[in-house]
């Protein structure tokens, strides 16, 4: 793959045929001290990870399955923003490059027409004080048929090619989310924070809907009000307590 360089960000890109998933190649040269912004890519993956311990069906060399390694130099506590950044950058890029604007399901779940275009897995090093590298997986689909997909998910994904009907170039793609990643990495870099959550919450498709959150032991049901300035949701529930949403899992209603 030839991609023009980024500033930061894919400045350096490893490619490969077939890994078992290129967030754990990302964590591996992260740990020999690969630079900021490395970039790993695979046609194919054969033991791809999503979120909360799902697998990620990236069998084929249809979609677009990569991980960004970052080495920003911030504290713990600016993780959950990265995460947020990152879907920025994704749905910027595919606006840029696909003229398609996506929609973004809390945290990161890239949504096209009510269904799962593509979904993101932040995985983080730190220490107490510092972040020693944030890797960020992306997994898009971009040229799968409604086929492709197994039947677990066959209702609730969708591709590029399966909205516009066209074949769509992965490699241009890519450089498109890379160039939105570089510039948002600039914005994560000097803590503009707020800007982040604003561009976020503007293609939020979460935000003053009705939401379930689903906890280990209970579920609350509320409205979803705005984004905290951690990255945490805030939900209204019905109950009456307003409660900050970090991790776990939320099923947004109508989606
Ligand atoms: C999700 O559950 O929504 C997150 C899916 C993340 C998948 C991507 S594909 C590239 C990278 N490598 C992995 O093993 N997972 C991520």
């Amino acid at each position: 793959v030839r991609i023009p360089a980024g500033q930061l960000i894919g400045k350096e890109i490893i490619h490969f045929e077939e890994i078992d998933s290129t967030n754990n190649y990302a964590k591996k040269i992260a740990n020999e001290g690969c630079r900021d912004g490395t970039v790993v890519v695979s046609e194919r993956q054969t033991m791809a990870r999503g979120r909360v311990g799902r697998q990620w069906e990236s069998f084929t060399n249809e979609g677009l399955w990569f991980s960004i390694v970052l080495r920003p130099d911030l504290e713990p506590e600016y993780i959950k923003i990265v995460t947020l950044a990152a879907a920025v950058a994704v749905v910027e890029g595919i606006s840029e490059v696909q003229g398609i604007v996506c929609g973004i399901k809390w945290p990161n779940d890239i949504i096209l027409n009510g269904r799962k275009l593509g979904g993101i897995l932040t995985e983080l090093s730190a220490e107490p004080e510092h972040i020693n590298y944030v890797v960020v997986g992306i997994g898009i689909n971009i040229n799968q048929d409604k086929n492709s997909f197994n039947a677990e998910i066959k209702n609730k994904a969708t591709s590029l090619r399966i909205h516009t009907g066209e074949t769509v170039s992965r490699v241009r793609l890519l450089e498109g989310i890379l160039t939105g990643f570089d510039r948002i990495y600039s914005i994560m870099l000097q803590r503009r924070t707020q800007e982040i959550i604003d561009s976020w919450s503007g293609y939020s498709v979460t935000l003053g809907k009705e939401v379930k959150i689903v906890l280990k032991n209970t579920e609350y049901i509320g409205l979803a009000q705005s984004i905290a300035s951690d990255g945490r949701l805030i939900v209204k529930c019905n109950d009456g307590v307003i409660r900050e949403i970090a991790a776990g899992e939320i099923q947004v209603r109508g989606l």
